[in-house]
């Protein structure tokens, strides 16, 4: 007899890239690394595929005291983590919105309590029609779904006339809406918005939320790999310019911008227009956590307070994540490079760990690669492949087989 199904819990019985993962790690074991491209796997790798963990970093970890991982944190987390947080997101940015931190397990976390807090029950959360699996999950645990716009036109641009008209179809529907908006260096496809993109986002929002509130969740999970890290922060400026209906919150995590995604290190972050929405998103949040996780990983907020307590170590820490960011978006310009080569072109792409091609049939392509030792994700519209985790010379590979597949 199974017992949860009753309550309409049918879940898979598998993830799906844990699966491809266990295969392709399955194949590494029988015919060793250099055979197999596994091209599934959310997480910095180096060219021989071992996870990337940042000595700046563990320089902080390495300052950590016995209390620093046993006491219990604060509920929004500890202070200095929380303007260290501050910190590390906006950089040089200066707000003069009211900003309250809530620390999270990871962007997860924060994502969680978003939904929570700002839809109701049954509503439709909208992001792309190209979006992280993870946010079906998650919306769905509480009880919502989603509604997806298209990401692209026809000719590869942002197209801000699907988020206009979903956004504002679905206000009218629902009376208010939250919206994911995973930006710069957007997982699956490796697309940041332009502050072009933004002024468009910026105009139908501020028109759309007179109809009804609008919550602006950016999920900012790879913001530091997308390039210049003062660069791809001008979208802060934008975002100023929203009106007093618009709640925009921001998902930072450490998982990937300092490599601690074991510590379930994150914070949602208010930008709130008013000091009573401010207010307001402070309770929610922290009662929101106390219902889910309680309290998060002090030793985790402490690395992250560690880091901001040191000019040396921000210092090293953007030095060395440099390095690995112009690692990654080398390893991702050479795929889009081969794959152009043979007349193949992949989704409009910035930077990121991840990019991806359309395709009809995603899984007989993905099934195809499997056959060479190349692993990769399908997608609904198309194969993702993670540029994170395998070297230039097998984005090449990739590249070229998924060319050779596709014409
Ligand atoms: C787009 C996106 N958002 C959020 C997350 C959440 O990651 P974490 O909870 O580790 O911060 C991920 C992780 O893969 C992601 O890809």
């Amino acid at each position: 007899m199974i017992i949860a199904q009753e309550n309409g819990r049918t879940i898979p019985k598998e993830d799906k890239i844990f699966a491809i993962n266990g295969r392709a790690k399955a194949m590494i074991a029988e015919k060793g690394q250099d055979a197999v491209v596994n091209a599934t796997i959310g997480a910095l790798l180096d060219d021989n595929g071992k996870l990337i963990v940042m000595e700046s970093v563990m320089d902080a970890i390495r300052m950590l005291t016995p209390a620093d991982y046993a006491e219990y944190a604060p509920i929004s987390g500890i202070p200095a983590f929380k303007e260290a947080v501050k910190k590390a997101l906006f950089g040089s940015h200066q707000t003069d919105r009211f900003v309250e931190v809530c620390a999270s397990p990871g962007g997860t976390g924060s994502l969680r309590n978003t939904i929570s807090n700002y839809s109701q029950p049954g509503d439709k959360i909208m992001t792309s029609d190209w979006f992280w699996a993870g946010y079906t999950t998650i919306v769905g645990e509480l009880g919502r779904s989603i509604a997806t716009y298209e990401l692209f036109t026809k000719d590869g641009a942002f197209n801000a006339e699907s988020f206009a008209e979903t956004a504002e179809k679905l206000v009218d529907e629902q009376g208010r809406l939250v919206i994911i908006l995973n930006t710069p260096a957007h997982n699956p496809t490796g697309y940041s918005l332009t502050d072009e993109d933004w002024d468009k986002v910026v105009e139908s929002l501020n028109r759309i939320s007179a109809k009804g509130p609008v919550t602006l969740l950016i999920d900012a999970a790879y913001i530091d790999f997308a390039g210049d890290e003062e660069e791809y922060r001008s979208f802060f400026k934008k975002v100023e310019l929203l009106n007093e209906h618009v709640l925009p919150l921001v998902a930072y995590s450490a998982s990937k911008t300092l490599t601690l995604y074991g510590m379930r290190t994150g914070a949602l972050v208010c930008m709130a227009p008013t000091a009573e929405i401010a207010e307001e998103f402070r309770r929610c949040a922290e009662y929101s956590s106390r219902g889910s996780w309680s309290n998060c990983v002090r030793a985790g907020q402490t690395v992250l307070a560690n880091i901001y307590a040191s000019d040396e170590l921000v210092e090293k820490v953007a030095r060395e994540r440099e390095y690995f960011r112009n690692m990654l978006i080398a390893r991702g310009k050479a795929f889009e490079a081969a794959l152009r080569e043979e007349g193949v072109e992949n989704v409009p792409f910035d930077a990121g760990f991840f990019t991806c091609i359309e395709h009809e049939d995603p899984n007989a392509i993905s099934a195809a690669l499997e056959e060479q030792g190349i692993f990769t994700v399908p997608l609904a519209k198309g194969v993702r492949v993670s540029v994170a985790s395998i070297s230039e010379e097998k984005c090449v590979k990739t590249a070229k087989a998924i060319a050779k597949l596709v014409k």
